[in-house]
Order: C-alpha cells, then sequence, then structure tokens
C-alpha cells in the first residue's frame, strides 16, 4: 500500500483576483488529506471515504468510472468528491503510461470541504503522487502539481487557478500569477481558522466577479486593488527572516492588509453574514488581521494572531462551529507509508 498526504491552504492574500492575472499569495497549513493507494488486478477503482464533510462512503466502478452506485449520502457531494478522484486517477494512468490500471483507494481528510481551504486539491495531489508511486513511477512536485491542475481544471470546467494545487504540492507560502507558480520564503505566521460550518458555491462566486468585473470598471478595478494588495504583502514577506517568528510590526502590517483584502472582496460580493461575523469576531479579540479565505461566500475565515485570544473568541462567536489554529506546512505532498 502507498500512503500519500498533501496540506490545505489558506489564502493570506489574493483569491478571485487570481483568476484575472494577478498574483496571489496561497500558504500551505498542517491540516492535511491522505490517500492510501493499492494497485488491483483488475481495472476497476473503488473508493472509501471518510471525514470527507460526508459520511463516509465506499463506491467501486469499472472503466472509465461513468457508473455511480447507490450510496447514502447526496448525490452532489458524491459527484463532486468522486470527480476528483476520477481525474487524479486518470493522470497517474497516464503518467505511468498504465491506461488500465485499477486501484483500491482510501481517503481521509483533516480538511472541511468546499470551505476555501483546498480540500480537494490536497486530495487530488495526494491521489496523483500515492497512485503513480503505486504504479512505479515517482514524479517530481511540480508535475504534480501540474497533473492535479489539469485535474481540478477539467471538474470545474476550466474556473480553477493553479493556486491551491501549486501549494498543496509544494507547502510553505507560494506566489501564484497566471501560470507561473513560486515558491516565496515566510516568516512563522500564526493562522487562525474560523469555519461557519458551510461552504460556498466556487463556480457561482466566480461568475459572479465575473459579471460585476464586466459591467463596472470600478469592480474591475477593485479586482486590480486586490492585485496591490498582494504586492505589497509581498515586499513585507520577502523583507522578513524566513521561518523565523514574525515581529509584531509585521503582523500589524500584513494584518492591515488582510483587513483591506477582505473589505475589496466584500465589495465583489463574496462574502457573507457569517463570514464577516467571524472576521469581526476574531477582529475584535485583537487579531492582527482577518479575511475571509478561498471563494467565500460560506466556510472559512483566516486571522492572524500568536495569542489564544482570537481562537477563544471565534468559539463563542455563534456563527463560527469550528475555530483552530493552522500552522503553516513547510512541507508539501510527502509520503507516508511506501
Ligand atoms: O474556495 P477555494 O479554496 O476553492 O478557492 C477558490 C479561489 C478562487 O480564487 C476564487 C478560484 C481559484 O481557482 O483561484
Amino acid at each position: 500500500m502507498t500512503v500519500c498526504s498533501a496540506p490545505g491552504k489558506v489564502y493570506l492574500f489574493g483569491e478571485h483576483a487570481v483568476v484575472y492575472g494577478e498574483p496571489a499569495i496561497p500558504c500551505a497549513i498542517e491540516q492535511r488529506a491522505s490517500v492510501s493507494v493499492e494497485p488491483r488486478e483488475d481495472d476497476h477503482v473503488r473508493v472509501t471515504a471518510e471525514d470527507l464533510s460526508l459520511d463516509g462512503f465506499t463506491v467501486e466502478y469499472a472503466g472509465d468510472g461513468e457508473e455511480r452506485p447507490d450510496v447514502d449520502v447526496p448525490a452532489n457531494l458524491v459527484e463532486a468528491a468522486m470527480g476528483y478522484i476520477d481525474h487524479a486517477v486518470e493522470q497517474a494512468r497516464d503518467a505511468a503510461d498504465a491506461p488500465d490500471a485499477g486501484f483500491d483507494i482510501t481517503v481521509e481528510s483533516e480538511i472541511p470541504l468546499g470551505a476555501g481551504l483546498g480540500s480537494s486539491a490536497a486530495v487530488v495531489v495526494a491521489g496523483i503522487d500515492a497512485a503513480t508511486r503505486a504504479l512505479g513511477v515517482e514524479l517530481d512536485r511540480r508535475e504534480i502539481a501540474d497533473r492535479a491542475y489539469q485535474a481540478e481544471y477539467e471538474v470545474q470546467d476550466g474556473e480553477a487557478s493553479r493556486a491551491d494545487t501549486f501549494c498543496s504540492a509544494m507547502g510553505g507560502a507560494v506566489r501564484v500569477e497566471g501560470d507561473d507558480c513560486e515558491p516565496i520564503d515566510a516568516p512563522n505566521l500564526p493562522f487562525v481558522v474560523g469555519f461557519d460550518g458551510g461552504a460556498g458555491d466556487t463556480g457561482k462566486l466566480v461568475a459572479g466577479v465575473r459579471e460585476l468585473r464586466e459591467e463596472y470598471e470600478f469592480a474591475a478595478d477593485t479586482v486590480e486593488s486586490i492585485g496591490d494588495v498582494v504586492r505589497e504583502g509581498e515586499e513585507l514577506l520577502a523583507d522578513a527572516e524566513p521561518g523565523s517568528e514574525p515581529s509584531p510590526e509585521l503582523l500589524a502590517e500584513l494584518g492591515e492588509l488582510m483587513d483591506f483584502d477582505h473589505g475589496l472582496l466584500s465589495a465583489l460580493g463574496v462574502s457573507a453574514r457569517s463570514l464577516d461575523s467571524m472576521v469581526w469576531g476574531a477582529r475584535e479579540a485583537g487579531a492582527h488581521g482577518a479575511k475571509l479565505t478561498g471563494a467565500g461566500g460560506g466556510g472559512c475565515i483566516v486571522a492572524l494572531d500568536p495569542a489564544d485570544a482570537t481562537e477563544t473568541a471565534l468559539s463563542y462567536t455563534r456563527e463560527c462551529e469550528e475555530a483552530f489554529r493552522a500552522e503553516l506546512a513547510t512541507e508539501g505532498v510527502r509520503v507516508e507509508e511506501a
């Protein structure tokens, strides 16, 4: 059996604007998805998923993965989860030149589904690495990132940026601008995440921003302003000692930019009452800054606070179902069991 894990991520800055070629800085976090793969004698794929915000399910199918057996969980969630796994399997078969390879796959994830923490990217990245290794092929991280992006691109009908998949494969903080993806140095940022228990519809939210941007020049300017926030933030990170504990001054400056970014995202219509409420809960508790992370509409916020106050305050915020600290994951995809 081959087991690989890959981290989820938060956006320090730049979601949505990244879709239009502005830079973004996602950071990998120590909440991981783990995928176990065992090759089979036939060409079937059998998938068992646990903790995918589902009650857990097992499905088995043959050949092209078109069949969807009855399972006792909502069809759209199974479709979404299975779509990512199907495409990861396709990428692994292609990379290993083994079009008929079959697998038993088990997915375990600590990352809430569709909540802005890159759950699908982590599953696809870990899945491609584990399945290719199980077939005796070792891909480098950049190729895993690229293949994972192709998989996400297909499932999401072309609306995916490279941010999630590159960040999950490489780990640490990364900078993504169009097809140009690079790891960047970052201090040890004290992320705190608040999760409202829900999820946003990424496709709809991205389409909403696209419409606003086409209708109003000031909306297009807002998207560009997010790019400006990211460029400011990048300079701050470049001046900091990599891996160090960040100074209060640096956290204050980064936090101010996060607050600004959240304001711009709200103007573009992708925040939600629950997200705003958690953002304000974090700020009032003394977080250096707080913003939604990912597509928005529901899901998670990320705040910066080296102390416990923000996590505690969020855990008492009515709209927050779960609050937790998210360490920056310096390691991207990795082998857990060969
Ligand atoms: O919610 P997530 O983690 O899927 O992030 C979506 C981020 C967007 O910028 C809105 C879209 C994208 O693919 O970059």
